[in-house]
């Protein structure tokens, strides 16, 4: 009759002989490893440790089994999509050869910190922009990518949304594969609204990178990311702060016009101050705000400069306007270079980029002058 080994123990007490030659009783704690004289409690030991022994076998086994299961298991990719549906090929690119070559990925999907993250905005059906920037100012392969990004604090990365037309989408995933320089983001290509595709380009980026800029530019400029890096880490006071070239001008009311603005009643005959469309920034605290802005709380335009230049009338923000940044040809200074008309179809783009690359001040002159410099100080 099986009795737990204590009261067994407590019983034997009770004989005198047994007593004699157990001097004390054992301690509570006493365990079944104790030795004993008992034949019955040798007995359960003898079960509670065969017990203990399969109980430790089981626990052993299923660990090596987790760790060879774990050890086997391909290493972990990280594709980085977060709210909103935002994708950074360059950095799953890397996170998948980081991981390939048997190392840690970088920290997860943690935002990167950048100066600056420039969101070139492209079309599907652009590929021969992207070449023509691919083949001067924008670095050509990820490698080159890395290296600019790292040499200027930038994220260079052409921005997409995404299509129902399959066709479309693989074209562009030979792209992907060949280049890594995409950011996708939540917009619909296939019902293109460029303000729309600009908010969701702000949300995106701010949720994949940790910037203190974020800029949008169009695919038909000419760049210099060494001024532009220059350009952005500047000290200023404001943390809120817009930097573009500034414009005023007519609001168009004619429906048959290019740039109509339906909403033209609201606005009256000029503009605000905003910024030309090709290339502007916004500091970290802007996108900030726009990123937690409830969906569909922002006024929307036609017109996606008016749009953003709307939301900075209403923010307390400093509207830093530079002209470097919408220059008609190459200077010292120039920090983006297009002209107006803009290059729209067909235009050659990539005979325009090619020549303003040809030329030594636009490809190869200093990132600033020294007495640019001086005069900042
Ligand atoms: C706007 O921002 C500036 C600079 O940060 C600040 O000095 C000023 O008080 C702000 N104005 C308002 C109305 O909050
Ligand atoms: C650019 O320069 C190269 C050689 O320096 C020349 O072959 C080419 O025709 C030039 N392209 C343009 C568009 O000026
Ligand atoms: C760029 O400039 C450097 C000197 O400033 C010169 O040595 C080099 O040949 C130039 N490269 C091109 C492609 O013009």
């Amino acid at each position: 009759m099986p009795q737990p080994y204590h009261s067994a123990a407590y019983d034997y007490d009770d004989d005198d002989d047994l007593l004699k030659k157990r001097r004390k009783p054992p301690p509570k704690t006493a365990s079944a490893f104790l030795p004993s004289n008992s034949p019955l409690s040798s007995n359960c030991i003898l079960i509670v440790l065969l017990l203990l022994s399969a109980v430790c076998l089981i626990v052993g086994i299923s660990g090596i089994a987790f760790a060879t299961a774990a050890l086997r298991r391909p290493p972990r990719i990280v594709t980085v999509f977060r709210c909103g549906r935002a994708e950074d090929t360059l950095r799953t690119f890397r996170s998948k050869s980081l991981a390939a070559a048997g190392r840690e990925d970088e920290g997860g999907a943690a935002r990167p910190k950048v100066l600056g993250v420039v969101g070139v905005f492209t079309q599907f059906s652009a590929a021969d922009r992207r070449a023509a920037l691919r083949g001067t100012w924008f670095p050509s392969d990820s490698d080159a990518l890395s290296r600019l990004d790292h040499a200027t604090g930038l994220a260079l990365r052409f921005v997409i949304g995404r299509t129902k037309d399959s066709k479309k989408m693989a074209a562009l995933q030979k792209e992907i594969d060949m280049h890594h320089d995409f950011m996708f983001i939540d917009a619909d290509e296939d019902n293109l609204k460029l303000p729309h595709k600009m908010l969701a380009f702000f949300k995106s980026a701010f949720n994949l990178f940790d910037a203190e800029f974020y800029v949008k530019a169009d695919d038909d400029i000419y760049l210099r990311p060494d001024r532009l890096a220059t350009l952005l880490a500047k000290d200023r006071a404001h943390h809120l702060t817009y930097i573009g070239c500034m414009k005023k001008g007519p609001v168009i009311t004619d429906p048959n016009m290019k740039w109509y603005e339906s909403s033209g009643n609201l606005i009256g005959n000029e503009y605000f101050w905003h910024a030309h469309g090709p290339i502007y920034a916004l500091s970290a605290d802007i996108v900030s705000f726009l990123t937690n802005a409830r969906t569909n709380s922002l006024r929307m335009f036609n017109n996606e400069d008016v749009t953003i230049g709307s939301w900075m009338l209403a923010m307390n923000v400093s509207h830093e306007d530079n002209k470097a940044l919408c220059e008609p040809i190459c200077s010292s200074t120039s920090i983006a270079v297009w002209s107006n008309p803009r290059c729209l179809d067909p235009c050659d783009l990539k005979n325009k980029m090619t020549e303003l690359h040809n030329i030594s001040i636009c490809s190869n002159s200093s990132t600033l002058p020294p007495e640019e410099e001086e005069d900042e100080r």
